[in-house]
């Protein structure tokens, strides 16, 4: 996804804008390029790939500037290419502009653009339109003619511009897609995400929708839509710049995968009092509240969709209220029945999935309480929610989403034992020895983390399969999803997920010999159900692959391989379950040879629809 950066101050921009670049890759991206004030006039220097082409191509220039953007682009109007690539300019140069969002309507802009102003296109993107409309507006003030083309623009966007006749300002806008201001000594940042600053400043402006920034070296201010001064408290970052790194691990997946412990240990003990009761920091449902609703929808993408799976069968068993779980993308366009007595709860480690986003509007517009489940502090989905319940996962940089996930199944915990408790369908004995258990899963998780070289041995024997298929019942089937998910993500396998109860329904058809079979079986009362589905998969030839409680041996006697997870009750093992089919799908990816954390065709943060 596209990623902005820009800076005005005393130092080299050409640098520090790359660098800054170079931090976003995780985000992905197809081309990106770079536009300096030098002498009054502007250098602008792009192209498609990786940032590293970009280097190659102004190596030996002398592009020494103290102000300029730069972007990595994702491509969505128009193809991966040089032209294409930000930042675009207008037809004399005079502006040039980095986008991150999509103009809803440049078919519309260009035309009149060409017609009245004889304006000539030179790519095919969205954003040279807004070059173009700043460009016309320009009459010797930038932020004037920024807000100007703003007005005529619709859909999401956040804008770095640069103009060559104010060599030491930047203006920056925001709607609908997230920007940031870094705060330094003598200079200050842009940026579309805060990892990107990380390395120069620690206090940051959130800027808010339809707001403007005028940045120079000295001086931030900011602007509402109607061009009022806006004062903004500053946000001090505490991630350790080297949370943002690699630590020694190959891959930011990897080293995110052994963070489980560290953020499940944050997500739940930082909320739980010395009375041992829940503080749900940023919720403020009332007993009342809670009482009223008659049901609540869980609504999200991806990896965020598959922890809803599981946080519907936790919150129906503990708070005794019907959950109905969707993907955004079909909640947001089939009307569904939402009303002021239904909670509505978004998850996103981003907190910017454009769908998501919209199923929460469409939710709030019903009439519904919003809670967002986020990783991102001070993201959309956050910022528009009536409550929010951050994971505490830290930054995840890989695209394949591990820690996000298994903190994001903390909070599904936390908040059904919130509502169980509030509405009193849940004892206290229940509760307390819920919350202790809850407390023991980052050890319990370590061990599963400890089986590493074993789970690197078995993919060793299995990474060749073209085809898989992860079965399981009950939870194990959500999870089934998940594991389904990272392995197609990060290795390419075909990976298929089903309910092991409806494979005799159809899927078994696809049976045959040496078929690789995934069978989760963690749950004490399936567990008989599941080894008959074992025995099902086997009987055509499956090679298997069981996943069990350690105190569950039988299995062994179905599988070709098992591995085992700690004991604890059923309705917590998706925590550890999901852990070995991350691992697995790692080192298959590995073996494999794949681009673990950049993944071809996907994006770390879907910020279009
Ligand atoms: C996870 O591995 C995926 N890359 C993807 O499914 C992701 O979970 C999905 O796009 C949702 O993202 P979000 O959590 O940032 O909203």
């Amino acid at each position: 996804m596209c990623g902005i950066v820009g800076y005005v101050g005393e130092n080299n921009a050409k640098d520090i804008i790359i660098d800054g670049l170079k931090k976003l890759e995780y985000r992905g991206y197809d081309s990106s390029g770079i536009a300096l004030n030098i002498g009054g006039k502007l250098v602008v220097r792009k192209c498609k790939g990786r940032i590293s082409n970009l280097e190659e191509m102004i190596a030996g220039e002398n592009l020494f500037a103290t102000a300029g953007i730069g972007h990595t682009r994702w491509a969505t109007h128009g193809a991966p290419s040089d032209l294409n690539a930000h930042p675009h300019t207008n037809g004399d140069n005079t502006i040039a502009v980095v986008h991150n969002g999509i103009i809803e309507n440049f078919v519309e802009l260009k035309e009149w653009l060409s017609r009245d102003y004889g304006v000539e296109f030179r790519s095919e993107t969205d954003t040279e339109v807004i070059a173009h409309l700043i460009g016309i507006y320009y009459n010797g003030d930038l932020l004037d003619a920024v807000y100007k083309a703003v007005d005529k623009m619709r859909g999401a966007y956040a804008l770095g511009v640069v103009c060559a006749a104010e060599p030491d300002k930047i203006v920056a806008v925001r709607k609908d897609s997230p920007l940031v201001v870094g705060l330094g000594n003598n200079c200050n940042f842009i940026a579309s995400d805060i990892p990107a600053l990380l390395k120069h400043v620690r206090s940051i402006y959130l800027i808010e929708n339809n707001e403007v920034v005028l940045l120079t070296k000295n001086e931030v201010k900011l602007f509402n839509a109607e061009r009022k001064p806006v004062h903004r408290d500053v946000f001090h970052v505490t991630w350790d710049a080297d949370a943002a790194e690699k630590e020694g691990y190959d891959h930011f997946m990897i080293k995110e995968i052994h963070e489980q412990p560290k953020g499940l240990y944050e997500t739940l003990h930082r909320r739980i009092g010395e009375d041992g009761i829940i503080r749900l920091d940023g919720i403020t449902m009332t007993k009342e509240d809670i009482e009223r609703f008659s049901k609540v929808y869980i609504v999200a993408c991806g990896t965020a969709y598959h922890a809803g799976l599981v946080g519907k069968y936790i919150i129906e068993k503990l708070a005794k209220i019907p959950v109905e779980v969707d993907v955004a993308s079909e909640f947001r366009y089939r009307d569904p029945f939402v009303d002021d007595k239904t909670l509505f709860i978004a998850i996103s480690q981003s907190g910017e999935t454009l769908d998501t986003l919209a199923a929460l509007r469409e939710a709030k517009r019903k009439g519904a309480r919003v809670l967002s489940v986020v990783n991102v502090v001070g993201s959309s989905v956050a910022r528009e929610s009536d409550d929010m319940f951050y994971t505490w996962a830290g930054p995840e940089i890989a695209v394949a989403s591990t820690k996000a996930y298994t903190t994001q199944l903390m909070c599904m915990y936390l908040i059904a034992l919130y509502m169980g408790a509030g509405k009193g369908v849940l004892s206290r004995a229940e509760y307390d020895e819920y919350l202790k258990e809850l407390g023991e899963l980052p050890e319990l998780l370590q061990k599963v983390l400890d089986q590493e070289n074993k789970i690197h041995d078995i993919a060793k024997k299995l990474y060749k399969s073209q085809q898989v298929f992860f079965i399981g019942r009950g939870l194990d089937s959500s999870v089934a999803y998940e594991g389904s998910l990272k392995l197609k993500e990060i290795s390419y396998t075909n990976s298929f997920a089903i309910a092991a109860g409806e494979l005799k329904h159809g899927t078994i058809a696809l049976i045959e010999q040496d078929t690789l079979v995934i069978a989760l079986a963690t749950q004490d009362f399936l567990f008989e159900k599941m080894l008959s589905n074992i025995q099902e998969v086997k009987a055509r030839g499956a090679y298997v692959l069981g996943l069990a409680k350690e105190n569950n041996r039988e299995i062994e006697r179905q599988s070709d391989q098992v591995i085992y997870i700690p004991e604890c009750r059923d309705e917590l093992t998706p925590i550890l379950s999901v852990v070995p089919l991350q691992i697995l799908a790692y080192y298959v990816a590995k073996l494999r040879g794949c681009d673990i954390d950049k993944p071809k065709n996907l994006a770390k943060s879907v910020t279009v629809e």
